[in-house]
């Protein structure tokens, strides 16, 4: 079994390299089934969701070349539109490759997606947009869904709430339909823009304008491309969060500060700021006292829903009451009864909300009475050794950080989640000084 062995309280200095976005080189992959050319993707973290999208590739037909952090992927043809349960259901990812399946080979065979246990992530929309493009689509009792369309044409489709990879979806099967698509209340989130730069490289026609509306002629084929995924800007907070907490003194290169601005000023709110060097490097800090602060979390460009559990570990050393409010998925706050067994005083609770239907980004009627949108922080607590299991992902990076902070030796069991989006994380938080092992028994 997998677990991490933290001794907190080490100071961390030093220098990090941000990784590329585990949320665009996910869906670069799908883009780079699109085409029988080569598509080659520069920067891209070596976590084990690439290696899982990478697997599922390969078993139908793609041929993949991977050094260090280039990927070169040709998928001469696909040979097989069932996905994999067991692998696919791993990532909400897999459900994009709908797009590639049905415009190269008129149908396909995608199992409803997992992810991280966050909520229940529904794809009704992802559904709905695509029946509008004349795809078909039913589901059997087996947990697949089934889609045919020799014929995708292009759309007009307005998203209900915002979607994320819903947006991604409709563009991928929006690049090669005929005639063109015109998509309203698009997610604005940079991921996207990641996806429409490459599909643009490969011979697409995606434009947003006015923001929320994109519009796509489509094209009759694709072609190969070359692209260099940007920085993770879920890492980059993990990172500077770590940062603040233990010293002040770690420099996270090759990730751009616009990308972060919501979080700096909540961060600067908390009595934080940030040092850019003549590299645009950034350096977290807090040399004062840690403020309580009140967060919502909310869609591009407010604050992240990925930034909720390190913020919360921040808050547990801030004087007085913070308040995270969840407004993205219905179930993310798992890690809150891990931190509580290092002492962390936390309460969820349902904050008033007039129109929560409206209000939150998740499906309303998918919470059940014992479901809580928000928690009370309660400041500051000395957080103490405990052994630890991670939930999903994002939780995984909070118990790491508490542990990193706390004090005694902390075992954090579920190591699997981190390594999904993740490089190297425990190499990486050594280097810069922390007392930590990954043993594997
Ligand atoms: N939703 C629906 N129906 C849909 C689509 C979404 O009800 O058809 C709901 C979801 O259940 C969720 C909310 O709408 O409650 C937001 O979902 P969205 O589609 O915007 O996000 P996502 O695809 O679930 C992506 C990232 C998440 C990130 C969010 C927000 C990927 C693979 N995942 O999720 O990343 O938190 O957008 O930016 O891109 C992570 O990296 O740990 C992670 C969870």
């Amino acid at each position: 079994m997998k677990k991490y062995i933290i001794k907190g309280g080490k100071k961390l200095s030093g220098t990090v390299k941000i990784s590329g976005s585990k949320n665009v080189v996910l869906k670069a992959i799908v883009a780079a089934c699109m085409t029988n050319e080569t598509v080659t993707l520069e920067n891209v973290p070596q976590i084990s969701d690439v290696h899982y999208m990478l697997e599922m590739v390969k078993d139908f037909g793609g041929e993949i070349i991977q050094t260090q952090n280039t990927l070169k992927i040709t998928v001469p043809e696909i040979k097989d539109i069932r996905l994999p349960l067991e692998t696919a259901a791993k990532m909400r990812a897999s459900s994009l490759f709908f797009a590639p399946f049905l415009l190269r080979n008129g149908s396909a065979e995608i199992p409803n997606p997992g992810g991280d246990r966050i909520g229940a992530r529904r794809i009704d929309m992802h559904i709905d947009g695509l029946s509008k493009m004349g795809v078909s689509i039913t589901t059997r009792d087996d947990g697949y869904f089934y889609a045919s369309g020799d014929n995708i044409i292009g759309a007009d489709y307005a998203f209900k709430k915002n979607t994320h990879t819903g947006t991604e979806q409709m563009i991928l099967g929006a690049v090669m339909a005929k005639g063109e698509t015109i998509l309203s209340n698009c997610a604005l989130e940079p991921e996207v823009d990641e996806l429409i730069e490459l599909l643009n490289l490969m011979g697409g026609n995606v434009k947003r304008e006015n923001g929320r509306t994109i519009r796509i002629q489509g094209v009759e084929k694709l072609h190969g491309a070359k692209y260099t995924i940007k920085a993770d800007r879920n890492e980059a907070v993990t990172f500077a969060i770590a940062s603040a907490l233990l010293g002040g003194s770690v420099w996270l290169t090759d990730v751009d500060s616009y990308l972060l601005r919501e979080f700096i000023d909540e961060f600067r709110k908390a009595g934080g700021d940030v040092e850019e060097n003549e590299n645009h490097d950034l350096r977290f800090f807090i040399t004062g006292k840690i403020l309580p602060t009140n967060i919502t979390t909310e869609i591009y460009p407010g604050f992240m829903t990925d930034w909720q559990g390190p913020w919360c570990v921040l808050m547990t050393q801030a004087e007085g009451e913070s308040i995270i409010h969840e407004t993205i998925y219905e179930d993310r706050f798992q890690y809150v009864y891990e931190l509580k067994k290092m002492g962390a005083a936390i309460e969820l609770f349902n904050p008033k909300v007039e129109n929560p239907e409206e209000f939150y980004n998740f499906n309303y009627e998918d919470c059940t009475s014992e479901t809580r949108h928000a928690i009370k922080i309660i400041g500051k607590v000395e957080l103490t050794n405990a052994v630890l299991e991670m939930h999903d992902l994002r939780a995984g990076a909070t118990v790491v950080l508490a542990s990193l902070l706390a004090k005694g030796e902390s075992v954090i069991y579920g190591i699997d989640q981190i390594e999904r989006g993740y490089e190297r994380f425990d190499e990486r938080l050594k280097n810069l000084g922390a007392d930590i092992e990954y043993i594997n028994e």
